[in-house]
């Protein structure tokens, strides 16, 4: 059975299933280089309908994850566009869409015939006429005066407009789309593509706001999936926007740079915010919810007002390391609750929540978690990817053993190479071990993409881990990174337990969890590590998964004894990771990476 699937929100993607497995995951921000681009993933779908047609294969399934988009959100590119001012201006005037209702029972409903007060009205004229980005796939005509006081029919309208350009691409009679709730997409792309798919497990997303929910929980016991629990109430995800705009960063982009802060932070200053967080939410049956009363109490107008009201005093890294705590706090106490309720030892977690590797340490540090798996980019991006497994739900579905799926270069024509360019043949590896021995840095370029946020050696920057320099030389040579970030590295399984604290053998092949480094060896991974509490966020790579990139890190440690690299994301600051030749030629044109790798054949330097 081949399954195409789609998320055409936030960081919008394409996945592609043959027979259960994850063949094709694209997102679109690799081809139209807008980082986490919200929108129709055209280019990616395009590139799953010219892998099945090479392949001679016809399309039995289509999936869109999330039964609604904000068309608003859509048209204006909210996240992509707004200033952390914009965001401040919008809480504070509690805008609100009027899309969705809670009901009694924790069932989201649509809103019928409900009117919005003046002020999101006028907003809303307001930003339409501010934000004209310029036509894309969809018509967004529909969003006029006429019906900007009915919410309802703004959503029943759009999702007519994302069918309709979905099926015209694929060719598929509108009714034959099955659309999937965003939650059920997070859960199951969370078990199935975990090594812990086939085995009894607790699913736990918990995301910013999916379909009008912002949690779930479920529990897969002899292969049965249960839902426990899904719910509008969960807010923690929403608190990290919120920090992000407090700490005038970009929400639903930067919260990693604020977990990134919160080490630097003194206890004392981390536990006075922590203090006064601690009483925020509770925690009912399977739900986290808010205790409203404080922000009664307080007499504020929204959550930012209540935030800054109670934060703005404390210094930045105060508040970031007091929401970690915060975090780390509520959803270690509730994952408790439910290991005990549920009598599983087995957990797996998606949803933008989960892309916090400090929050999976501490998850992985619960005496009763057995194991725990972070599949890949955890955030909306993986959705699509969800979405297959949920339409292949009756047949078998596999793990994805690596996730070497995104784009190829097929041809690699080197002819018409800048000449400011000088290319070699690469007769043996070692002379690319050598070079960065010599501690240059170095750019891979290698078949195909990995998909997801992190670069795991097919699209990465490589360099020796040892050297304190390397972090500062790679900052001025292409990252402009944020000073305050941790890099992170690549190392092999069978030595990484020398360097890192890892006694449930757990497994990282995708650099989503977060472990200790162990100190006496610390100085032969350092520029990997974080500067300030020495953790590490290390892809554990086995040979199965990217047999060359192994050989290439076995042969560094033969000449090192270290057996690992730092491995950052091959791009340019603010772009996404390279994704074609032509962008990663223009990646070592304009930066001072020393050279550029391709296929393992080819070294490319400046001349
Ligand atoms: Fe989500």
């Amino acid at each position: 059975m081949n399954i195409i699937s789609i998320t055409d929100g936030y960081n919008a993607s394409a996945s592609l299933m043959i027979d259960g497995i994850v063949v094709l995951a694209l997102q679109e921000e690799r081809f139209n280089e807008i980082k986490n681009y919200t929108g129709y993933p055209f280019q990616s779908v395009k590139y799953c309908l010219n892998y099945l047609k090479k392949n001679n294969l016809k399309l039995d399934k289509a999936g869109m994850a999330s039964n609604h988009q904000n068309p608003y959100d859509q048209k204006v590119k909210i996240y992509q566009n707004f200033k952390p001012n914009d965001f401040r201006e919008w809480w504070r005037n509690k805008i609100q869409f009027n899309y969705f209702v809670e009901k009694k029972n924790k069932k989201i409903k649509m809103i019928k015939n409900v009117k919005r007060n003046k002020k999101t009205i006028e907003y809303l004229k307001e930003i339409r006429k501010k934000y004209t980005n310029k036509p894309e796939y969809h018509d967004f005509s529909f969003l006029n005066d006429k019906t900007i006081n009915k919410p309802h029919l703004e959503i029943e309208l759009y999702n007519r407009v994302r069918i309709k350009t979905f099926c015209d691409q694929i060719g598929f009679d509108e009714k034959d789309i099955e659309i999937i709730d965003h939650h059920t997409c997070h859960a199951y792309y969370a078990y199935y593509s975990s090594e812990l798919n086939g085995k009894d497990c607790m699913i736990s997303t918990i995301d910013g706001g999916g379909d009008g929910y912002k949690q779930s929980l479920w529990t897969v016991k002899k292969n049965n999936f249960k839902l426990l629990t899904k719910n509008n109430s969960c807010p923690i995800a929403r608190y990290w926007k919120i920090v992000c705009v407090l700490l005038s960063l970009k929400p639903h982009e930067h919260e990693y740079k604020v977990m990134g802060l919160a080490p630097y932070s003194k206890d004392k200053y981390t536990d006075e915010v922590f203090n006064s967080m601690k009483n925020l939410c509770k925690i009912k049956n399977y739900d986290i919810e808010e205790n409203r009363i404080y922000q009664k109490n307080e007499n504020v107008n929204s959550m930012y007002d209540f935030f800054e009201k109670k934060f703005s005093n404390f210094r930045f890294d105060a508040i970031a390391g007091g929401i970690q705590k915060y975090t780390e706090y509520l959803i270690v106490k509730y994952i408790k609750k439910i290991l005990r309720k549920t009598k599983l030892k087995n957990f797996v977690g998606s949803g933008g929540l989960y892309m916090n590797i400090k929050l999976n340490k501490v998850i992985s540090e619960i005496k009763d978690i057995k194991n725990i798996f972070i599949s890949a980019s955890a955030g909306d991006e993986s959705l699509s990817i969800g979405c297959c497994y949920y339409l292949n739900r009756q047949e078998k579905s596999y793990s994805m053993k690596n996730i070497y799926i995104g784009y190829r270069e097929e041809k690699i024509d080197l002819k018409k190479i800048s000449k400011k360019l000088r290319i070699k043949k690469i007769k043996n590896t070692n002379e690319i071990v050598q070079e960065l021995i010599d501690g240059k840095i170095i750019g891979m370029f290698n078949e195909r993409a990995e998909f997801g946020a992190r670069a795991l050696g097919n699209r990465s920057i490589l360099a020796r881990p040892d050297l304190k320099d390397t972090v500062r030389k790679i900052n001025e040579a292409v990252k402009n990174r944020d000073f305050w970030m941790p890099f992170a590295i690549t190392i092999i399984d069978k030595f990484h337990k020398k360097f890192i604290f890892n006694p449930k053998s757990l497994k990282s092949p995708h650099m989503t969890m977060g472990f200790n480094s162990i100190e006496k060896n610390l100085k032969h991974i350092v520029s990997g590590t974080h500067p300030y509490d020495q953790t590490v966020r290390p892809q554990i790579l086995e040979k199965t998964s990217n047999e060359k990139y192994y050989d290439l890190i076995l042969k560094f440690y033969k000449k090192t004894k270290i057996p690992a690299l730092l491995n950052t994301s091959l791009n340019l600051h603010g772009k996404p990771t390279v994704n074609n030749l032509q962008q990663a030629l223009y990646t070592l044109m304009n930066s001072k990476l020393d050279s550029l790798i391709i296929n393992y054949k080819y070294i490319i330097k400046k001349r």
